[in-house]
């Protein structure tokens, strides 16, 4: 297909719990340098994605403040990038309709993260969980987005994507939806567990010293690399000497994400010394990058109205690139359009 999409970038991040260091390495800290680079950037806070799983209300709506308030801290500027929550934006959940009758009942079946989240109980599972994808291509292809980063975990999800927005351009003869690119780059595209480097870190596992949150304090932080799951070997001079050192590798990755360079870099740095002297390293660097953002987002909770208006901003002019769009898409389905009377 010829290339007719001029470059707009989209994200999202579910306000289900708080932002981990595997958040921040694998999509925020990203985005932030993405915008910085001049391209078009929509930010979104998931929260449709995250009833596919009960929530407590309050605390959701808790959630996606702070979140809300981690992407500004983190660099984000409301300005430059569009911020808002999914819910504000009614074209997500009618697109996300249009593609669950494109979608194909296999295709989702096949999803490893509904597999996971859904468990043993299948049966038990939400609709809702079970459709994920097809709303996550909607909030994607609702701005004719080109380009998508994300980690790893994400990378079946877009290839999801990349099939709706196929079938839908073949099926009504069109070549109206991009193929999306995702954007999986750099030392931190998965983030494992402080405990268990077979594990990715995540917001769900239900031990906290798995994780560093971006609410932690200083101490948190050096807490939990001191304790962080190693080897007693000293780190190697060369990667292929950590294959099978998956906890040391992943303090590698981390450190070299947090650093901005690459973990060759960083094993050229740190070679032959043990974990005695890089974990203090890595403490320090963790500390002097995160507990800005935390101070940060503190700061910023202490007026929510504010945040509120962010939103409400950011969703209007979401609001205003995705209604043609839709309306586009209602068209070449062949729905009777909406007209003012
Ligand atoms: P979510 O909320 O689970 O995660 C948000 C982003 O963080 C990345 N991430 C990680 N990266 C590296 N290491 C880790 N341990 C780690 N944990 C999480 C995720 O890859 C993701 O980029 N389905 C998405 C949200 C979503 C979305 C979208 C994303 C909904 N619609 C449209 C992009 C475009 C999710 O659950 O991400």
């Amino acid at each position: 297909m010829s290339d007719p999409f001029r470059t707009r970038v989209f994200s999202g991040i579910q306000p289900s719990g708080g932002l981990t260091l595997g958040n921040y390495l694998g999509a925020l800290q990203r985005f932030v340098t993405t915008q910085d680079d001049g391209t078009e950037t929509i930010y979104c806070l998931v929260d449709l994605h995250a009833i596919t799983i009960w929530q407590d209300p309050a605390k959701l709506r808790h959630a996606t403040r702070e979140l809300a308030a981690g992407f500004i801290a983190a660099g984000i500027d409301p300005q430059r990038s569009i911020l808002f929550n999914q819910s504000q934006v009614p074209a997500h959940a009618e697109l996300a309709w249009i593609f669950n009758c494109v979608a194909r009942m296999g295709w989702l079946s096949r999803m490893t993260q509904f597999k996971d989240k859904a468990g043993k109980n299948r049966e038990n599972a939400s609709v809702g969980l079970f459709a994920y994808p097809a709303l996550m291509a909607a909030d994607i292809l609702a701005y004719h987005a080109t380009h998508v980063p994300v980690g790893e975990d994400q990378k079946q999800h877009l290839e999801l994507t990349r099939d709706i927005a196929i079938k839908f351009n073949h099926d009504y003869e069109v070549e109206f939806f991009p193929v999306v690119e995702p954007v999986i780059e750099g030392a931190a595209t998965r983030v494992m567990s402080l405990r268990d480097g077979t594990k990715k870190m995540s917001k769900s596992d239900p031990s906290d010293m798995s994780r560093i949150n971006l609410t932690d304090d200083a101490d948190a932080i050096s807490n939990k690399i001191r304790k962080a799951r190693t080897d007693p070997e000293p780190l190697p001079d060369t990667l292929d000497a950590l294959t099978e050192r998956a906890e040391a590798r992943n303090l590698v990755n981390i450190y070299a994400g947090l650093a901005g360079c690459s973990p060759a870099d960083v094993l050229a740095q740190f070679a032959g010394q043990g974990f005695g002297t890089f974990k203090p390293a890595l403490a320090d660097l963790a500390v002097a990058r995160l507990a800005p953002i935390n101070t940060e987002m503190t700061r910023l909770m202490q007026d929510v109205d504010e945040i509120d208006r962010i939103l409400a901003d950011g969703a209007a002019r979401a609001r205003a690139i995705a209604a043609p769009i839709l309306a586009q898409t209602h068209e070449i389905v062949g729905l009777v359009q909406r007209r003012e009377v």
